[in-house]
């Protein structure tokens, strides 16, 4: 009796683990490490249904990883897919949506169906005897992946087979297991599916700039460079990677006539070039998502300067948001160093000749001196994005 609460105790809290756990490879890996605590079994592997196969993501073997010791570099783990066919073990299970358990893998019954590849023990010089492999059921019954268990122990660390206590347990923390993965896939999706539209706008603030997806890119890893070398914590660093590409938004606004002016801008047509902020802020205001709202910022503040010369609001120093001062500077680096509709692209010497000349002036000294300690890593981006 006292076993049994213990055992559903431990699926409770194996169920609001995983729930937790928002990251997919790191669910995966957490979902065989609890299965193989929960079995006491030296080895556990996790395949994923992927299309009409099985891709096999997590590997962990105890005996192995032991072998191998600490000094020598284990053979990385690259995930492959197998068909899924009745033949292996794993695609029958898949196909059938039953547990297979075998005391020992080299004695499977020739009457089975299925037969299991030793090539994986031959490679390796383990031997799997004692095996069960479980389908992955979500809570409508669709298959997402087996677990596979190997090599079951007893409390000397003799091999036994698994037990039906065992199946019972590990099979509806497979369900739960398959739900949390279901859910954690959603979850890159719309993630995805954010960040992917977020680029997307900002390409389209520079497309009739006939600037590639590369200018974008290379504010965005600039910006990330100044706020790292700034000590900003990383998840603050991650906003700034995301909402700098917006900066430029308000473009749209821009008619072809003074975008695209390959020449010097007069002075009306400055002004309504000066309103891309304001369109920009217009465009992203209001929102409830922290990504946007700092992005409303970014679009604003992104011509501020330090001495309070700059637009739309003639706002100075420390008043001016430190991911604008970030982004004015990251902007002003790439629009010096690479070619625009109305000028040539200067050379890094020159160009940083100008961002040390307006550091006071134009830039927060601070932004510069950690653009300058980012120096290196700026020139790699640089060079991976270079307009051809
Ligand atoms: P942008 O081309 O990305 O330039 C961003 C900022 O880089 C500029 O903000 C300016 O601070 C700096 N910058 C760009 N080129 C030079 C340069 O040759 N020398 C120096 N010292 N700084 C430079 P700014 O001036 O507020 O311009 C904002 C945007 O307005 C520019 O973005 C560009 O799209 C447009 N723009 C500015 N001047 C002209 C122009 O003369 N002709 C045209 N067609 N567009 C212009
Ligand atoms: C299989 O037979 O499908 C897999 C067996 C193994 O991974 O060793
Ligand atoms: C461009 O002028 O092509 C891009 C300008 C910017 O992002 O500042
Ligand atoms: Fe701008
Ligand atoms: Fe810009």
């Amino acid at each position: 009796m006292e076993q049994c609460s213990t055992a559903l105790e431990k699926l409770v809290k194996i169920g609001i683990a995983l729930s937790s756990v928002r990251d997919l490879n790191k669910l995966l890996d957490i979902i065989v490490t609890q299965a193989r605590e929960l079995a006491n079994c030296d080895a556990g592997s996790l395949y994923i249904k992927d299309g009409d196969s099985l891709k096999f993501v997590v590997s962990q073997n105890d005996t192995l990883a032991r072998k191998l010791g600490a000094s020598q570099q284990a053979e990385p783990f690259k995930p492959f897919n197998i068909p899924i066919s009745n033949k292996s073990l794993s695609g029958y299970v898949a196909n059938n949506g039953v547990i297979v358990n075998i005391p020992d893998a080299y004695d499977i019954p020739e009457s089975a169906e299925y037969h299991f590849d030793k090539s994986f023990d031959q490679r390796s010089g383990y031997r799997t005897r004692s095996m069960i492999q479980l389908p992955m059921k979500d809570n409508e019954g669709g298959i997402i992946g087996v677990l596979q268990l190997i090599n079951a122990m007893d409390s000397v660390g003799q091999v036994i087979p698994f037990s039906s206590d065992d199946e019972e347990m590990l099979l509806s923390m497979a369900s739960q297991a398959a739900v949390a993965i279901k859910n954690a896939r959603l979850n890159d999706d719309i993630r995805e599916a954010h960040l992917d539209t977020i680029f997307r706008l900002g390409i389209a603030a520079e497309y009739r700039d006939k600037e590639t997806g590369n200018h974008i890119r290379r504010m965005s890893h600039y910006s990330t460079i100044i706020a790292e070398q700034m000590g900003m914590p990383a998840e603050r660093v991650e906003v700034i990677r995301l909402s700098s590409p917006m900066h430029d938004i308000g473009k749209v606004g821009i008619p072809d006539g003074i975008l695209l002016k390959p020449g010097r801008l007069t002075p009306e047509e400055r002004v309504i070039m000066e309103s891309h902020t304001t369109i920009g802020a217009g465009i992203l205001k209001d929102s409830n998502i922290p990504l946007l709202q700092l992005s409303q910022k970014i679009a604003l503040s992104h011509h501020e300067k330090w001495d309070g010369t700059g637009y739309p609001d003639r706002v100075k120093g420390g008043d001016i948001p430190i991911e604008g001062r970030i982004v004015a500077l990251a902007d002003v680096f790439d629009a010096l160093s690479n070619k625009r509709v109305y000028k040539e692209a200067m050379s890094i010497q020159e160009t940083m000749g100008i961002i040390k000349d307006g550091s006071g002036s134009h830039f927060d000294p601070a932004v510069v001196g950690a653009f300058e300690k980012g120096m290196d890593r700026v020139m790699e981006i640089y060079e991976q994005y270079k307009e051809l």
